[in-house]
């Protein structure tokens, strides 16, 4: 066993963990962080995404051990209090949360997208998430939505 430190959402939390142990299992197992979800555990699917250092990564194919003095933030830590992001906000007003386990995922790419090009194309939006799988109603909503976040974190007018 190797006694860690995270720093997940801004607190530092201290665990015991084997080598093999995964970010995705720390968090929802150990730490109750559950806003992260565990879907195909094999990094196909997107569920499981945290911002690790502002990058969106699969947290089921990351080793906790190698996120030590890294920034980790997961779902939870996108909204300010109680209010909602505006990449939430943006989601919930386009329709764009549908199935609800893939949510989280989504709103993480979107994020680490959002915060590196605040202007993205539909296409780069498209890109973005490439690797979170969504198999209910397709893309088209969640692009829609995270145009108009996108929008909003910039201050543009917007309807
Ligand atoms: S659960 Fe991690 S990518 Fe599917
Ligand atoms: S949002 Fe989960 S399958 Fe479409």
């Amino acid at each position: 066993m190797n006694n860690i430190k995270l720093k997940i959402n801004g607190r530092i939390y201290e665990v015991k963990v084997e080598k093999n142990y995964t970010l995705l299992y720390v968090l929802r197992d150990m730490l109750d962080i559950t806003g992260p979800k565990e879907g195909c555990g094999t990094g196909d699917c997107g569920a499981c995404k945290v911002l690790i250092d502002g990058q969106a990564l699969n947290a089921c194919t990351t080793l906790a051990v190698k996120c030590e003095g890294k920034e980790i933030i997961t779902i939870e830590g996108i909204a300010d209090g109680p209010n909602l992001h505006p990449i939430q906000e943006s989601f919930v007003e386009k329709g764009a949360v549908q199935c609800g386990f893939c949510t989280p995922g989504m709103v993480i790419s979107a994020k680490a997208l959002l915060d590196q090009n605040p202007k993205p194309t539909r296409d780069e939006i498209k890109k973005a998430l490439n690797n979170n799988l969504c198999r209910c109603t397709g893309y088209v909503k969640i692009v829609d939505a995270i145009e108009d976040a996108a929008q909003k974190m910039r201050g543009d007018n917007h309807e």
